[in-house]
């Protein structure tokens, strides 16, 4: 069975989690792609290179999880020739055999517009700036600020801007509990799959 479940929306909306829940809960494969950016991003040199000749030790650094590695993430993710380089590798995973569930900015727009259930999660930027203190800790109003900075870089990209595709389904998560997130994303997609 070929079937995709993109989940697209801003920085520490919740993606990771609910992406991770819905891929164990169906036992599809799972692929955050923004650790493809921030791996490009921490690789230092030529990000277009970087992008060409990824492979998997570079995924696996253990620093590319912090603030830095973000902003470096986002910087990297304007650039059309490093977009391009990960098209292929990603597409493949979406369509792979056995179910998929990628998370990122453009998965449901120009990585796969195909995808059977697309979600866009959200939450308000004070809260998912919250959420991403908790994990990282350090200056909270630091942290709100860089959110606010990467978004607006995403956001106002020429290519691949981060944009709900019109038929995702919205998932404003500011006054939800991750339990509750995840249970309506996975109802979702036992929505979609009961019509397969
Ligand atoms: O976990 P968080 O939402 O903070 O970030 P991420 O998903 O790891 O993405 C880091 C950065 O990579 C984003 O700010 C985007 O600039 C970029 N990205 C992208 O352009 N397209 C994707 N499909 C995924 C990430």
């Amino acid at each position: 069975m070929i079937f995709t479940v993109a989940i697209d929306g801003p920085a520490a909306a919740g993606k990771g989690t609910i992406s991770r829940a819905v891929a164990a809960h169906f036992g599809f494969a799972h692929l955050d792609t923004g650790l493809l950016y921030r791996a490009v991003g921490a690789k230092g040199g030529d990000p277009v290179e970087a992008a060409r000749n990824l492979t998997e030790g570079d995924l696996g650094r253990d620093d590319l999880r912090t603030l830095e590695a973000g902003q470096a993430a986002s910087r990297v993710a304007v650039i059309p020739e490093v977009r391009a380089a990960l098209v292929t590798f990603q597409r493949g995973f979406a369509r792979r055999e056995g179910g998929a569930v990628l998370d990122g900015r453009d998965i449901g727009t120009v990585i796969c517009p195909e995808a059977e259930v697309k979600l866009f999660v959200t939450a308000s930027a004070q809260v998912r700036a919250h959420r991403r203190w908790l994990e990282v800790g350090g200056d909270e109003a630091q942290v709100l600020a860089e959110v606010i900075e990467r978004d607006k870089r995403d956001a106002d990209r020429a290519v691949s801007p981060l944009k709900a595709a019109e038929d995702a389904l919205v998932l404003d998560t500011s006054a939800m509990t991750i339990d509750a997130a995840v249970a309506a994303a996975v109802a979702e997609v036992r929505r979609r799959l009961a019509k397969e």
